[in-house]
């Protein structure tokens, strides 16, 4: 029996029933409302019929003003108890119950975009300027016309003031509450991928001279106060992961990357998930690897995890948290090689979640040969027109759309299209 079938028991007490764990991909499904629909109830349905060890909802954003996609679920006002938010909680309730409601736990992510949110998304308006902590703006390319669409594209952000910061603080931590008193079993915050968390840890997005910046234990003052209030405020049985990039893919040094996760840990996390890249460079996609091909080795696939590399060496420096590795993870052998190697305790599956939401069996079922084992997908192609448009991240965004695609098919009832 593979490993791969452990249970894992986190330090809150919650149990996932085997290692493989749905990452967080964005469905687009929550329409002009921005809050759960019956299309979103209806893929999650699927998934949590899919033996996962836990299903990890796409991010929802803390603040409808700041959004990532304009369809994103979001938080369009501050919550205060079940009592007073009686409709709130019962719409949230719904979604936990189509995640949950055949055995899986499932974890909401939270989410503030921060300077990576779009001009056309969310509800501050198109000449709103988004927040960050510094005014640097993204830059997604060195060319003229490239400065010159992302600046259209992403508006230069504002430097946060301290009145932001205590905002933003206080949505995750209501946002929080929320899905806890809705009946999820937990929260991840995202920090990884240059959204809002990501770039307070970052030194090339946070030139901050105050107590959020200036060192990595500054710069780490922002998740660890939200981490610190959450945990004050909801139960403690419920979980609180995050999702963090690796260093070889942030400017931080290793060594204050490794800084920043031992004040995490401290501070008393559930899980991190590693993962990497930003708008600006997207290597969550391929981190500038190939896709192993069907016919290649057992070692070749045994290499596929994007970020191996750097979650070993964080298991070596903190053995006793609970990792969770995503990213390139196609085959049961590359899977099993990661836990073999001690890298990580739960394997994150995205892009394959979309196409198939019954992968874990795959995994599970040791009666499959190693060929049958594995879900290889092909990079998509770029159509020669997208080519043209002069941003670097239109490779990883035509990507990405094309697997936010196959979860609406999923939802709509319709058979998912591998990429040709
Ligand atoms: C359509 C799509 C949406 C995604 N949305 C999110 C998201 O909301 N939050 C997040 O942390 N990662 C998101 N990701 C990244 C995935 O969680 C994962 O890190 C990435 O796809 C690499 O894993 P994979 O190789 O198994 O696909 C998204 C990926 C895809 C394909």
């Amino acid at each position: 029996m593979s490993a791969l079938g452990d249970s894992v028991k986190l330090p809150c007490g919650l149990v996932f029933p085997n290692r493989i764990v749905k990452a967080a991909m964005a469905e687009m499904l929550g329409g002009f409302a921005n809050a759960p629909t019956p299309s979103l109830l209806k893929v999650y349905g699927q998934w949590g019929k899919g033996n996962w060890g836990a299903v990890l909802t796409g991010n929802v954003q803390v603040d409808v003003n700041h959004l990532g996609t304009p369809f994103d679920p979001a938080l369009a006002s501050g919550y205060t108890d079940p009592d007073t938010n009686k409709d709130l909680v019962e719409t949230w309730r719904q979604y936990a119950n189509a995640c949950q409601e055949h055995g899986p736990p499932s974890i909401v992510q939270l989410c503030h975009p921060g300077r990576q949110s779009l001009r056309f998304a969310g509800r501050r308006g198109v000449f709103a300027s988004p927040i960050a902590p510094s005014a640097i703006p993204l830059m997604m390319g060195e060319s003229y016309a490239q400065q010159w669409m992302s600046w259209f594209v992403f508006p230069p952000p504002r430097e946060m003031t301290q009145a932001d910061i205590d905002l933003v603080t206080r949505q995750f931590v209501d946002a929080a509450r929320l899905m806890a008193d809705a009946g999820f079993s937990g929260v991840e915050l995202h920090g990884a991928h240059g959204y809002l968390i990501d770039q307070f840890l970052n030194p090339k997005s946070n030139t901050r001279t105050d107590v959020y910046g200036g060192s990595a234990t500054n710069r780490a003052k922002f998740v660890l106060d939200i981490l610190h209030q959450i945990r004050a405020v909801v139960p403690s049985t419920f979980c609180i992961g995050i999702k963090f990039n690796s260093a070889d893919h942030n400017s931080a040094s290793f060594e204050h990357t490794m800084t920043q996760i031992s004040l995490i840990a401290e501070a008393g996390i559930d899980f991190i998930e590693i993962s990497g890249g930003t708008y600006e460079d997207p290597k969550m996609f391929d981190a500038g690897q190939t896709q192993p091909q069907p016919q290649k080795s057992a070692r070749t696939a045994a290499r596929e995890a994007f970020f191996l590399e750097f979650a070993s060496a964080v298991r070596a420096r903190y053995p006793t948290l609970i990792l969770m590795l995503t990213g390139g993870f196609r085959t049961r052998a590359g899977a099993e090689y990661a836990l073999s190697q001690n890298a990580c305790d739960l394997i994150g599956i995205g892009r394959p979640a979309a196409i198939d939401p019954f992968f874990p069996r795959l995994f599970l079922d040791d009666s499959l040969t190693e060929e049958e084992a594995r879900l290889t997908l092909k990079r998509v192609s770029v159509p020669f027109w997208a080519k043209l448009i002069p941003l670097s991240a239109v490779g990883a965004g035509w990507e990405s759309s094309y697997y936010t695609r196959q979860i609406q098919r999923i939802a709509k009832g319709l058979r998912t299209i591998v990429p040709l």
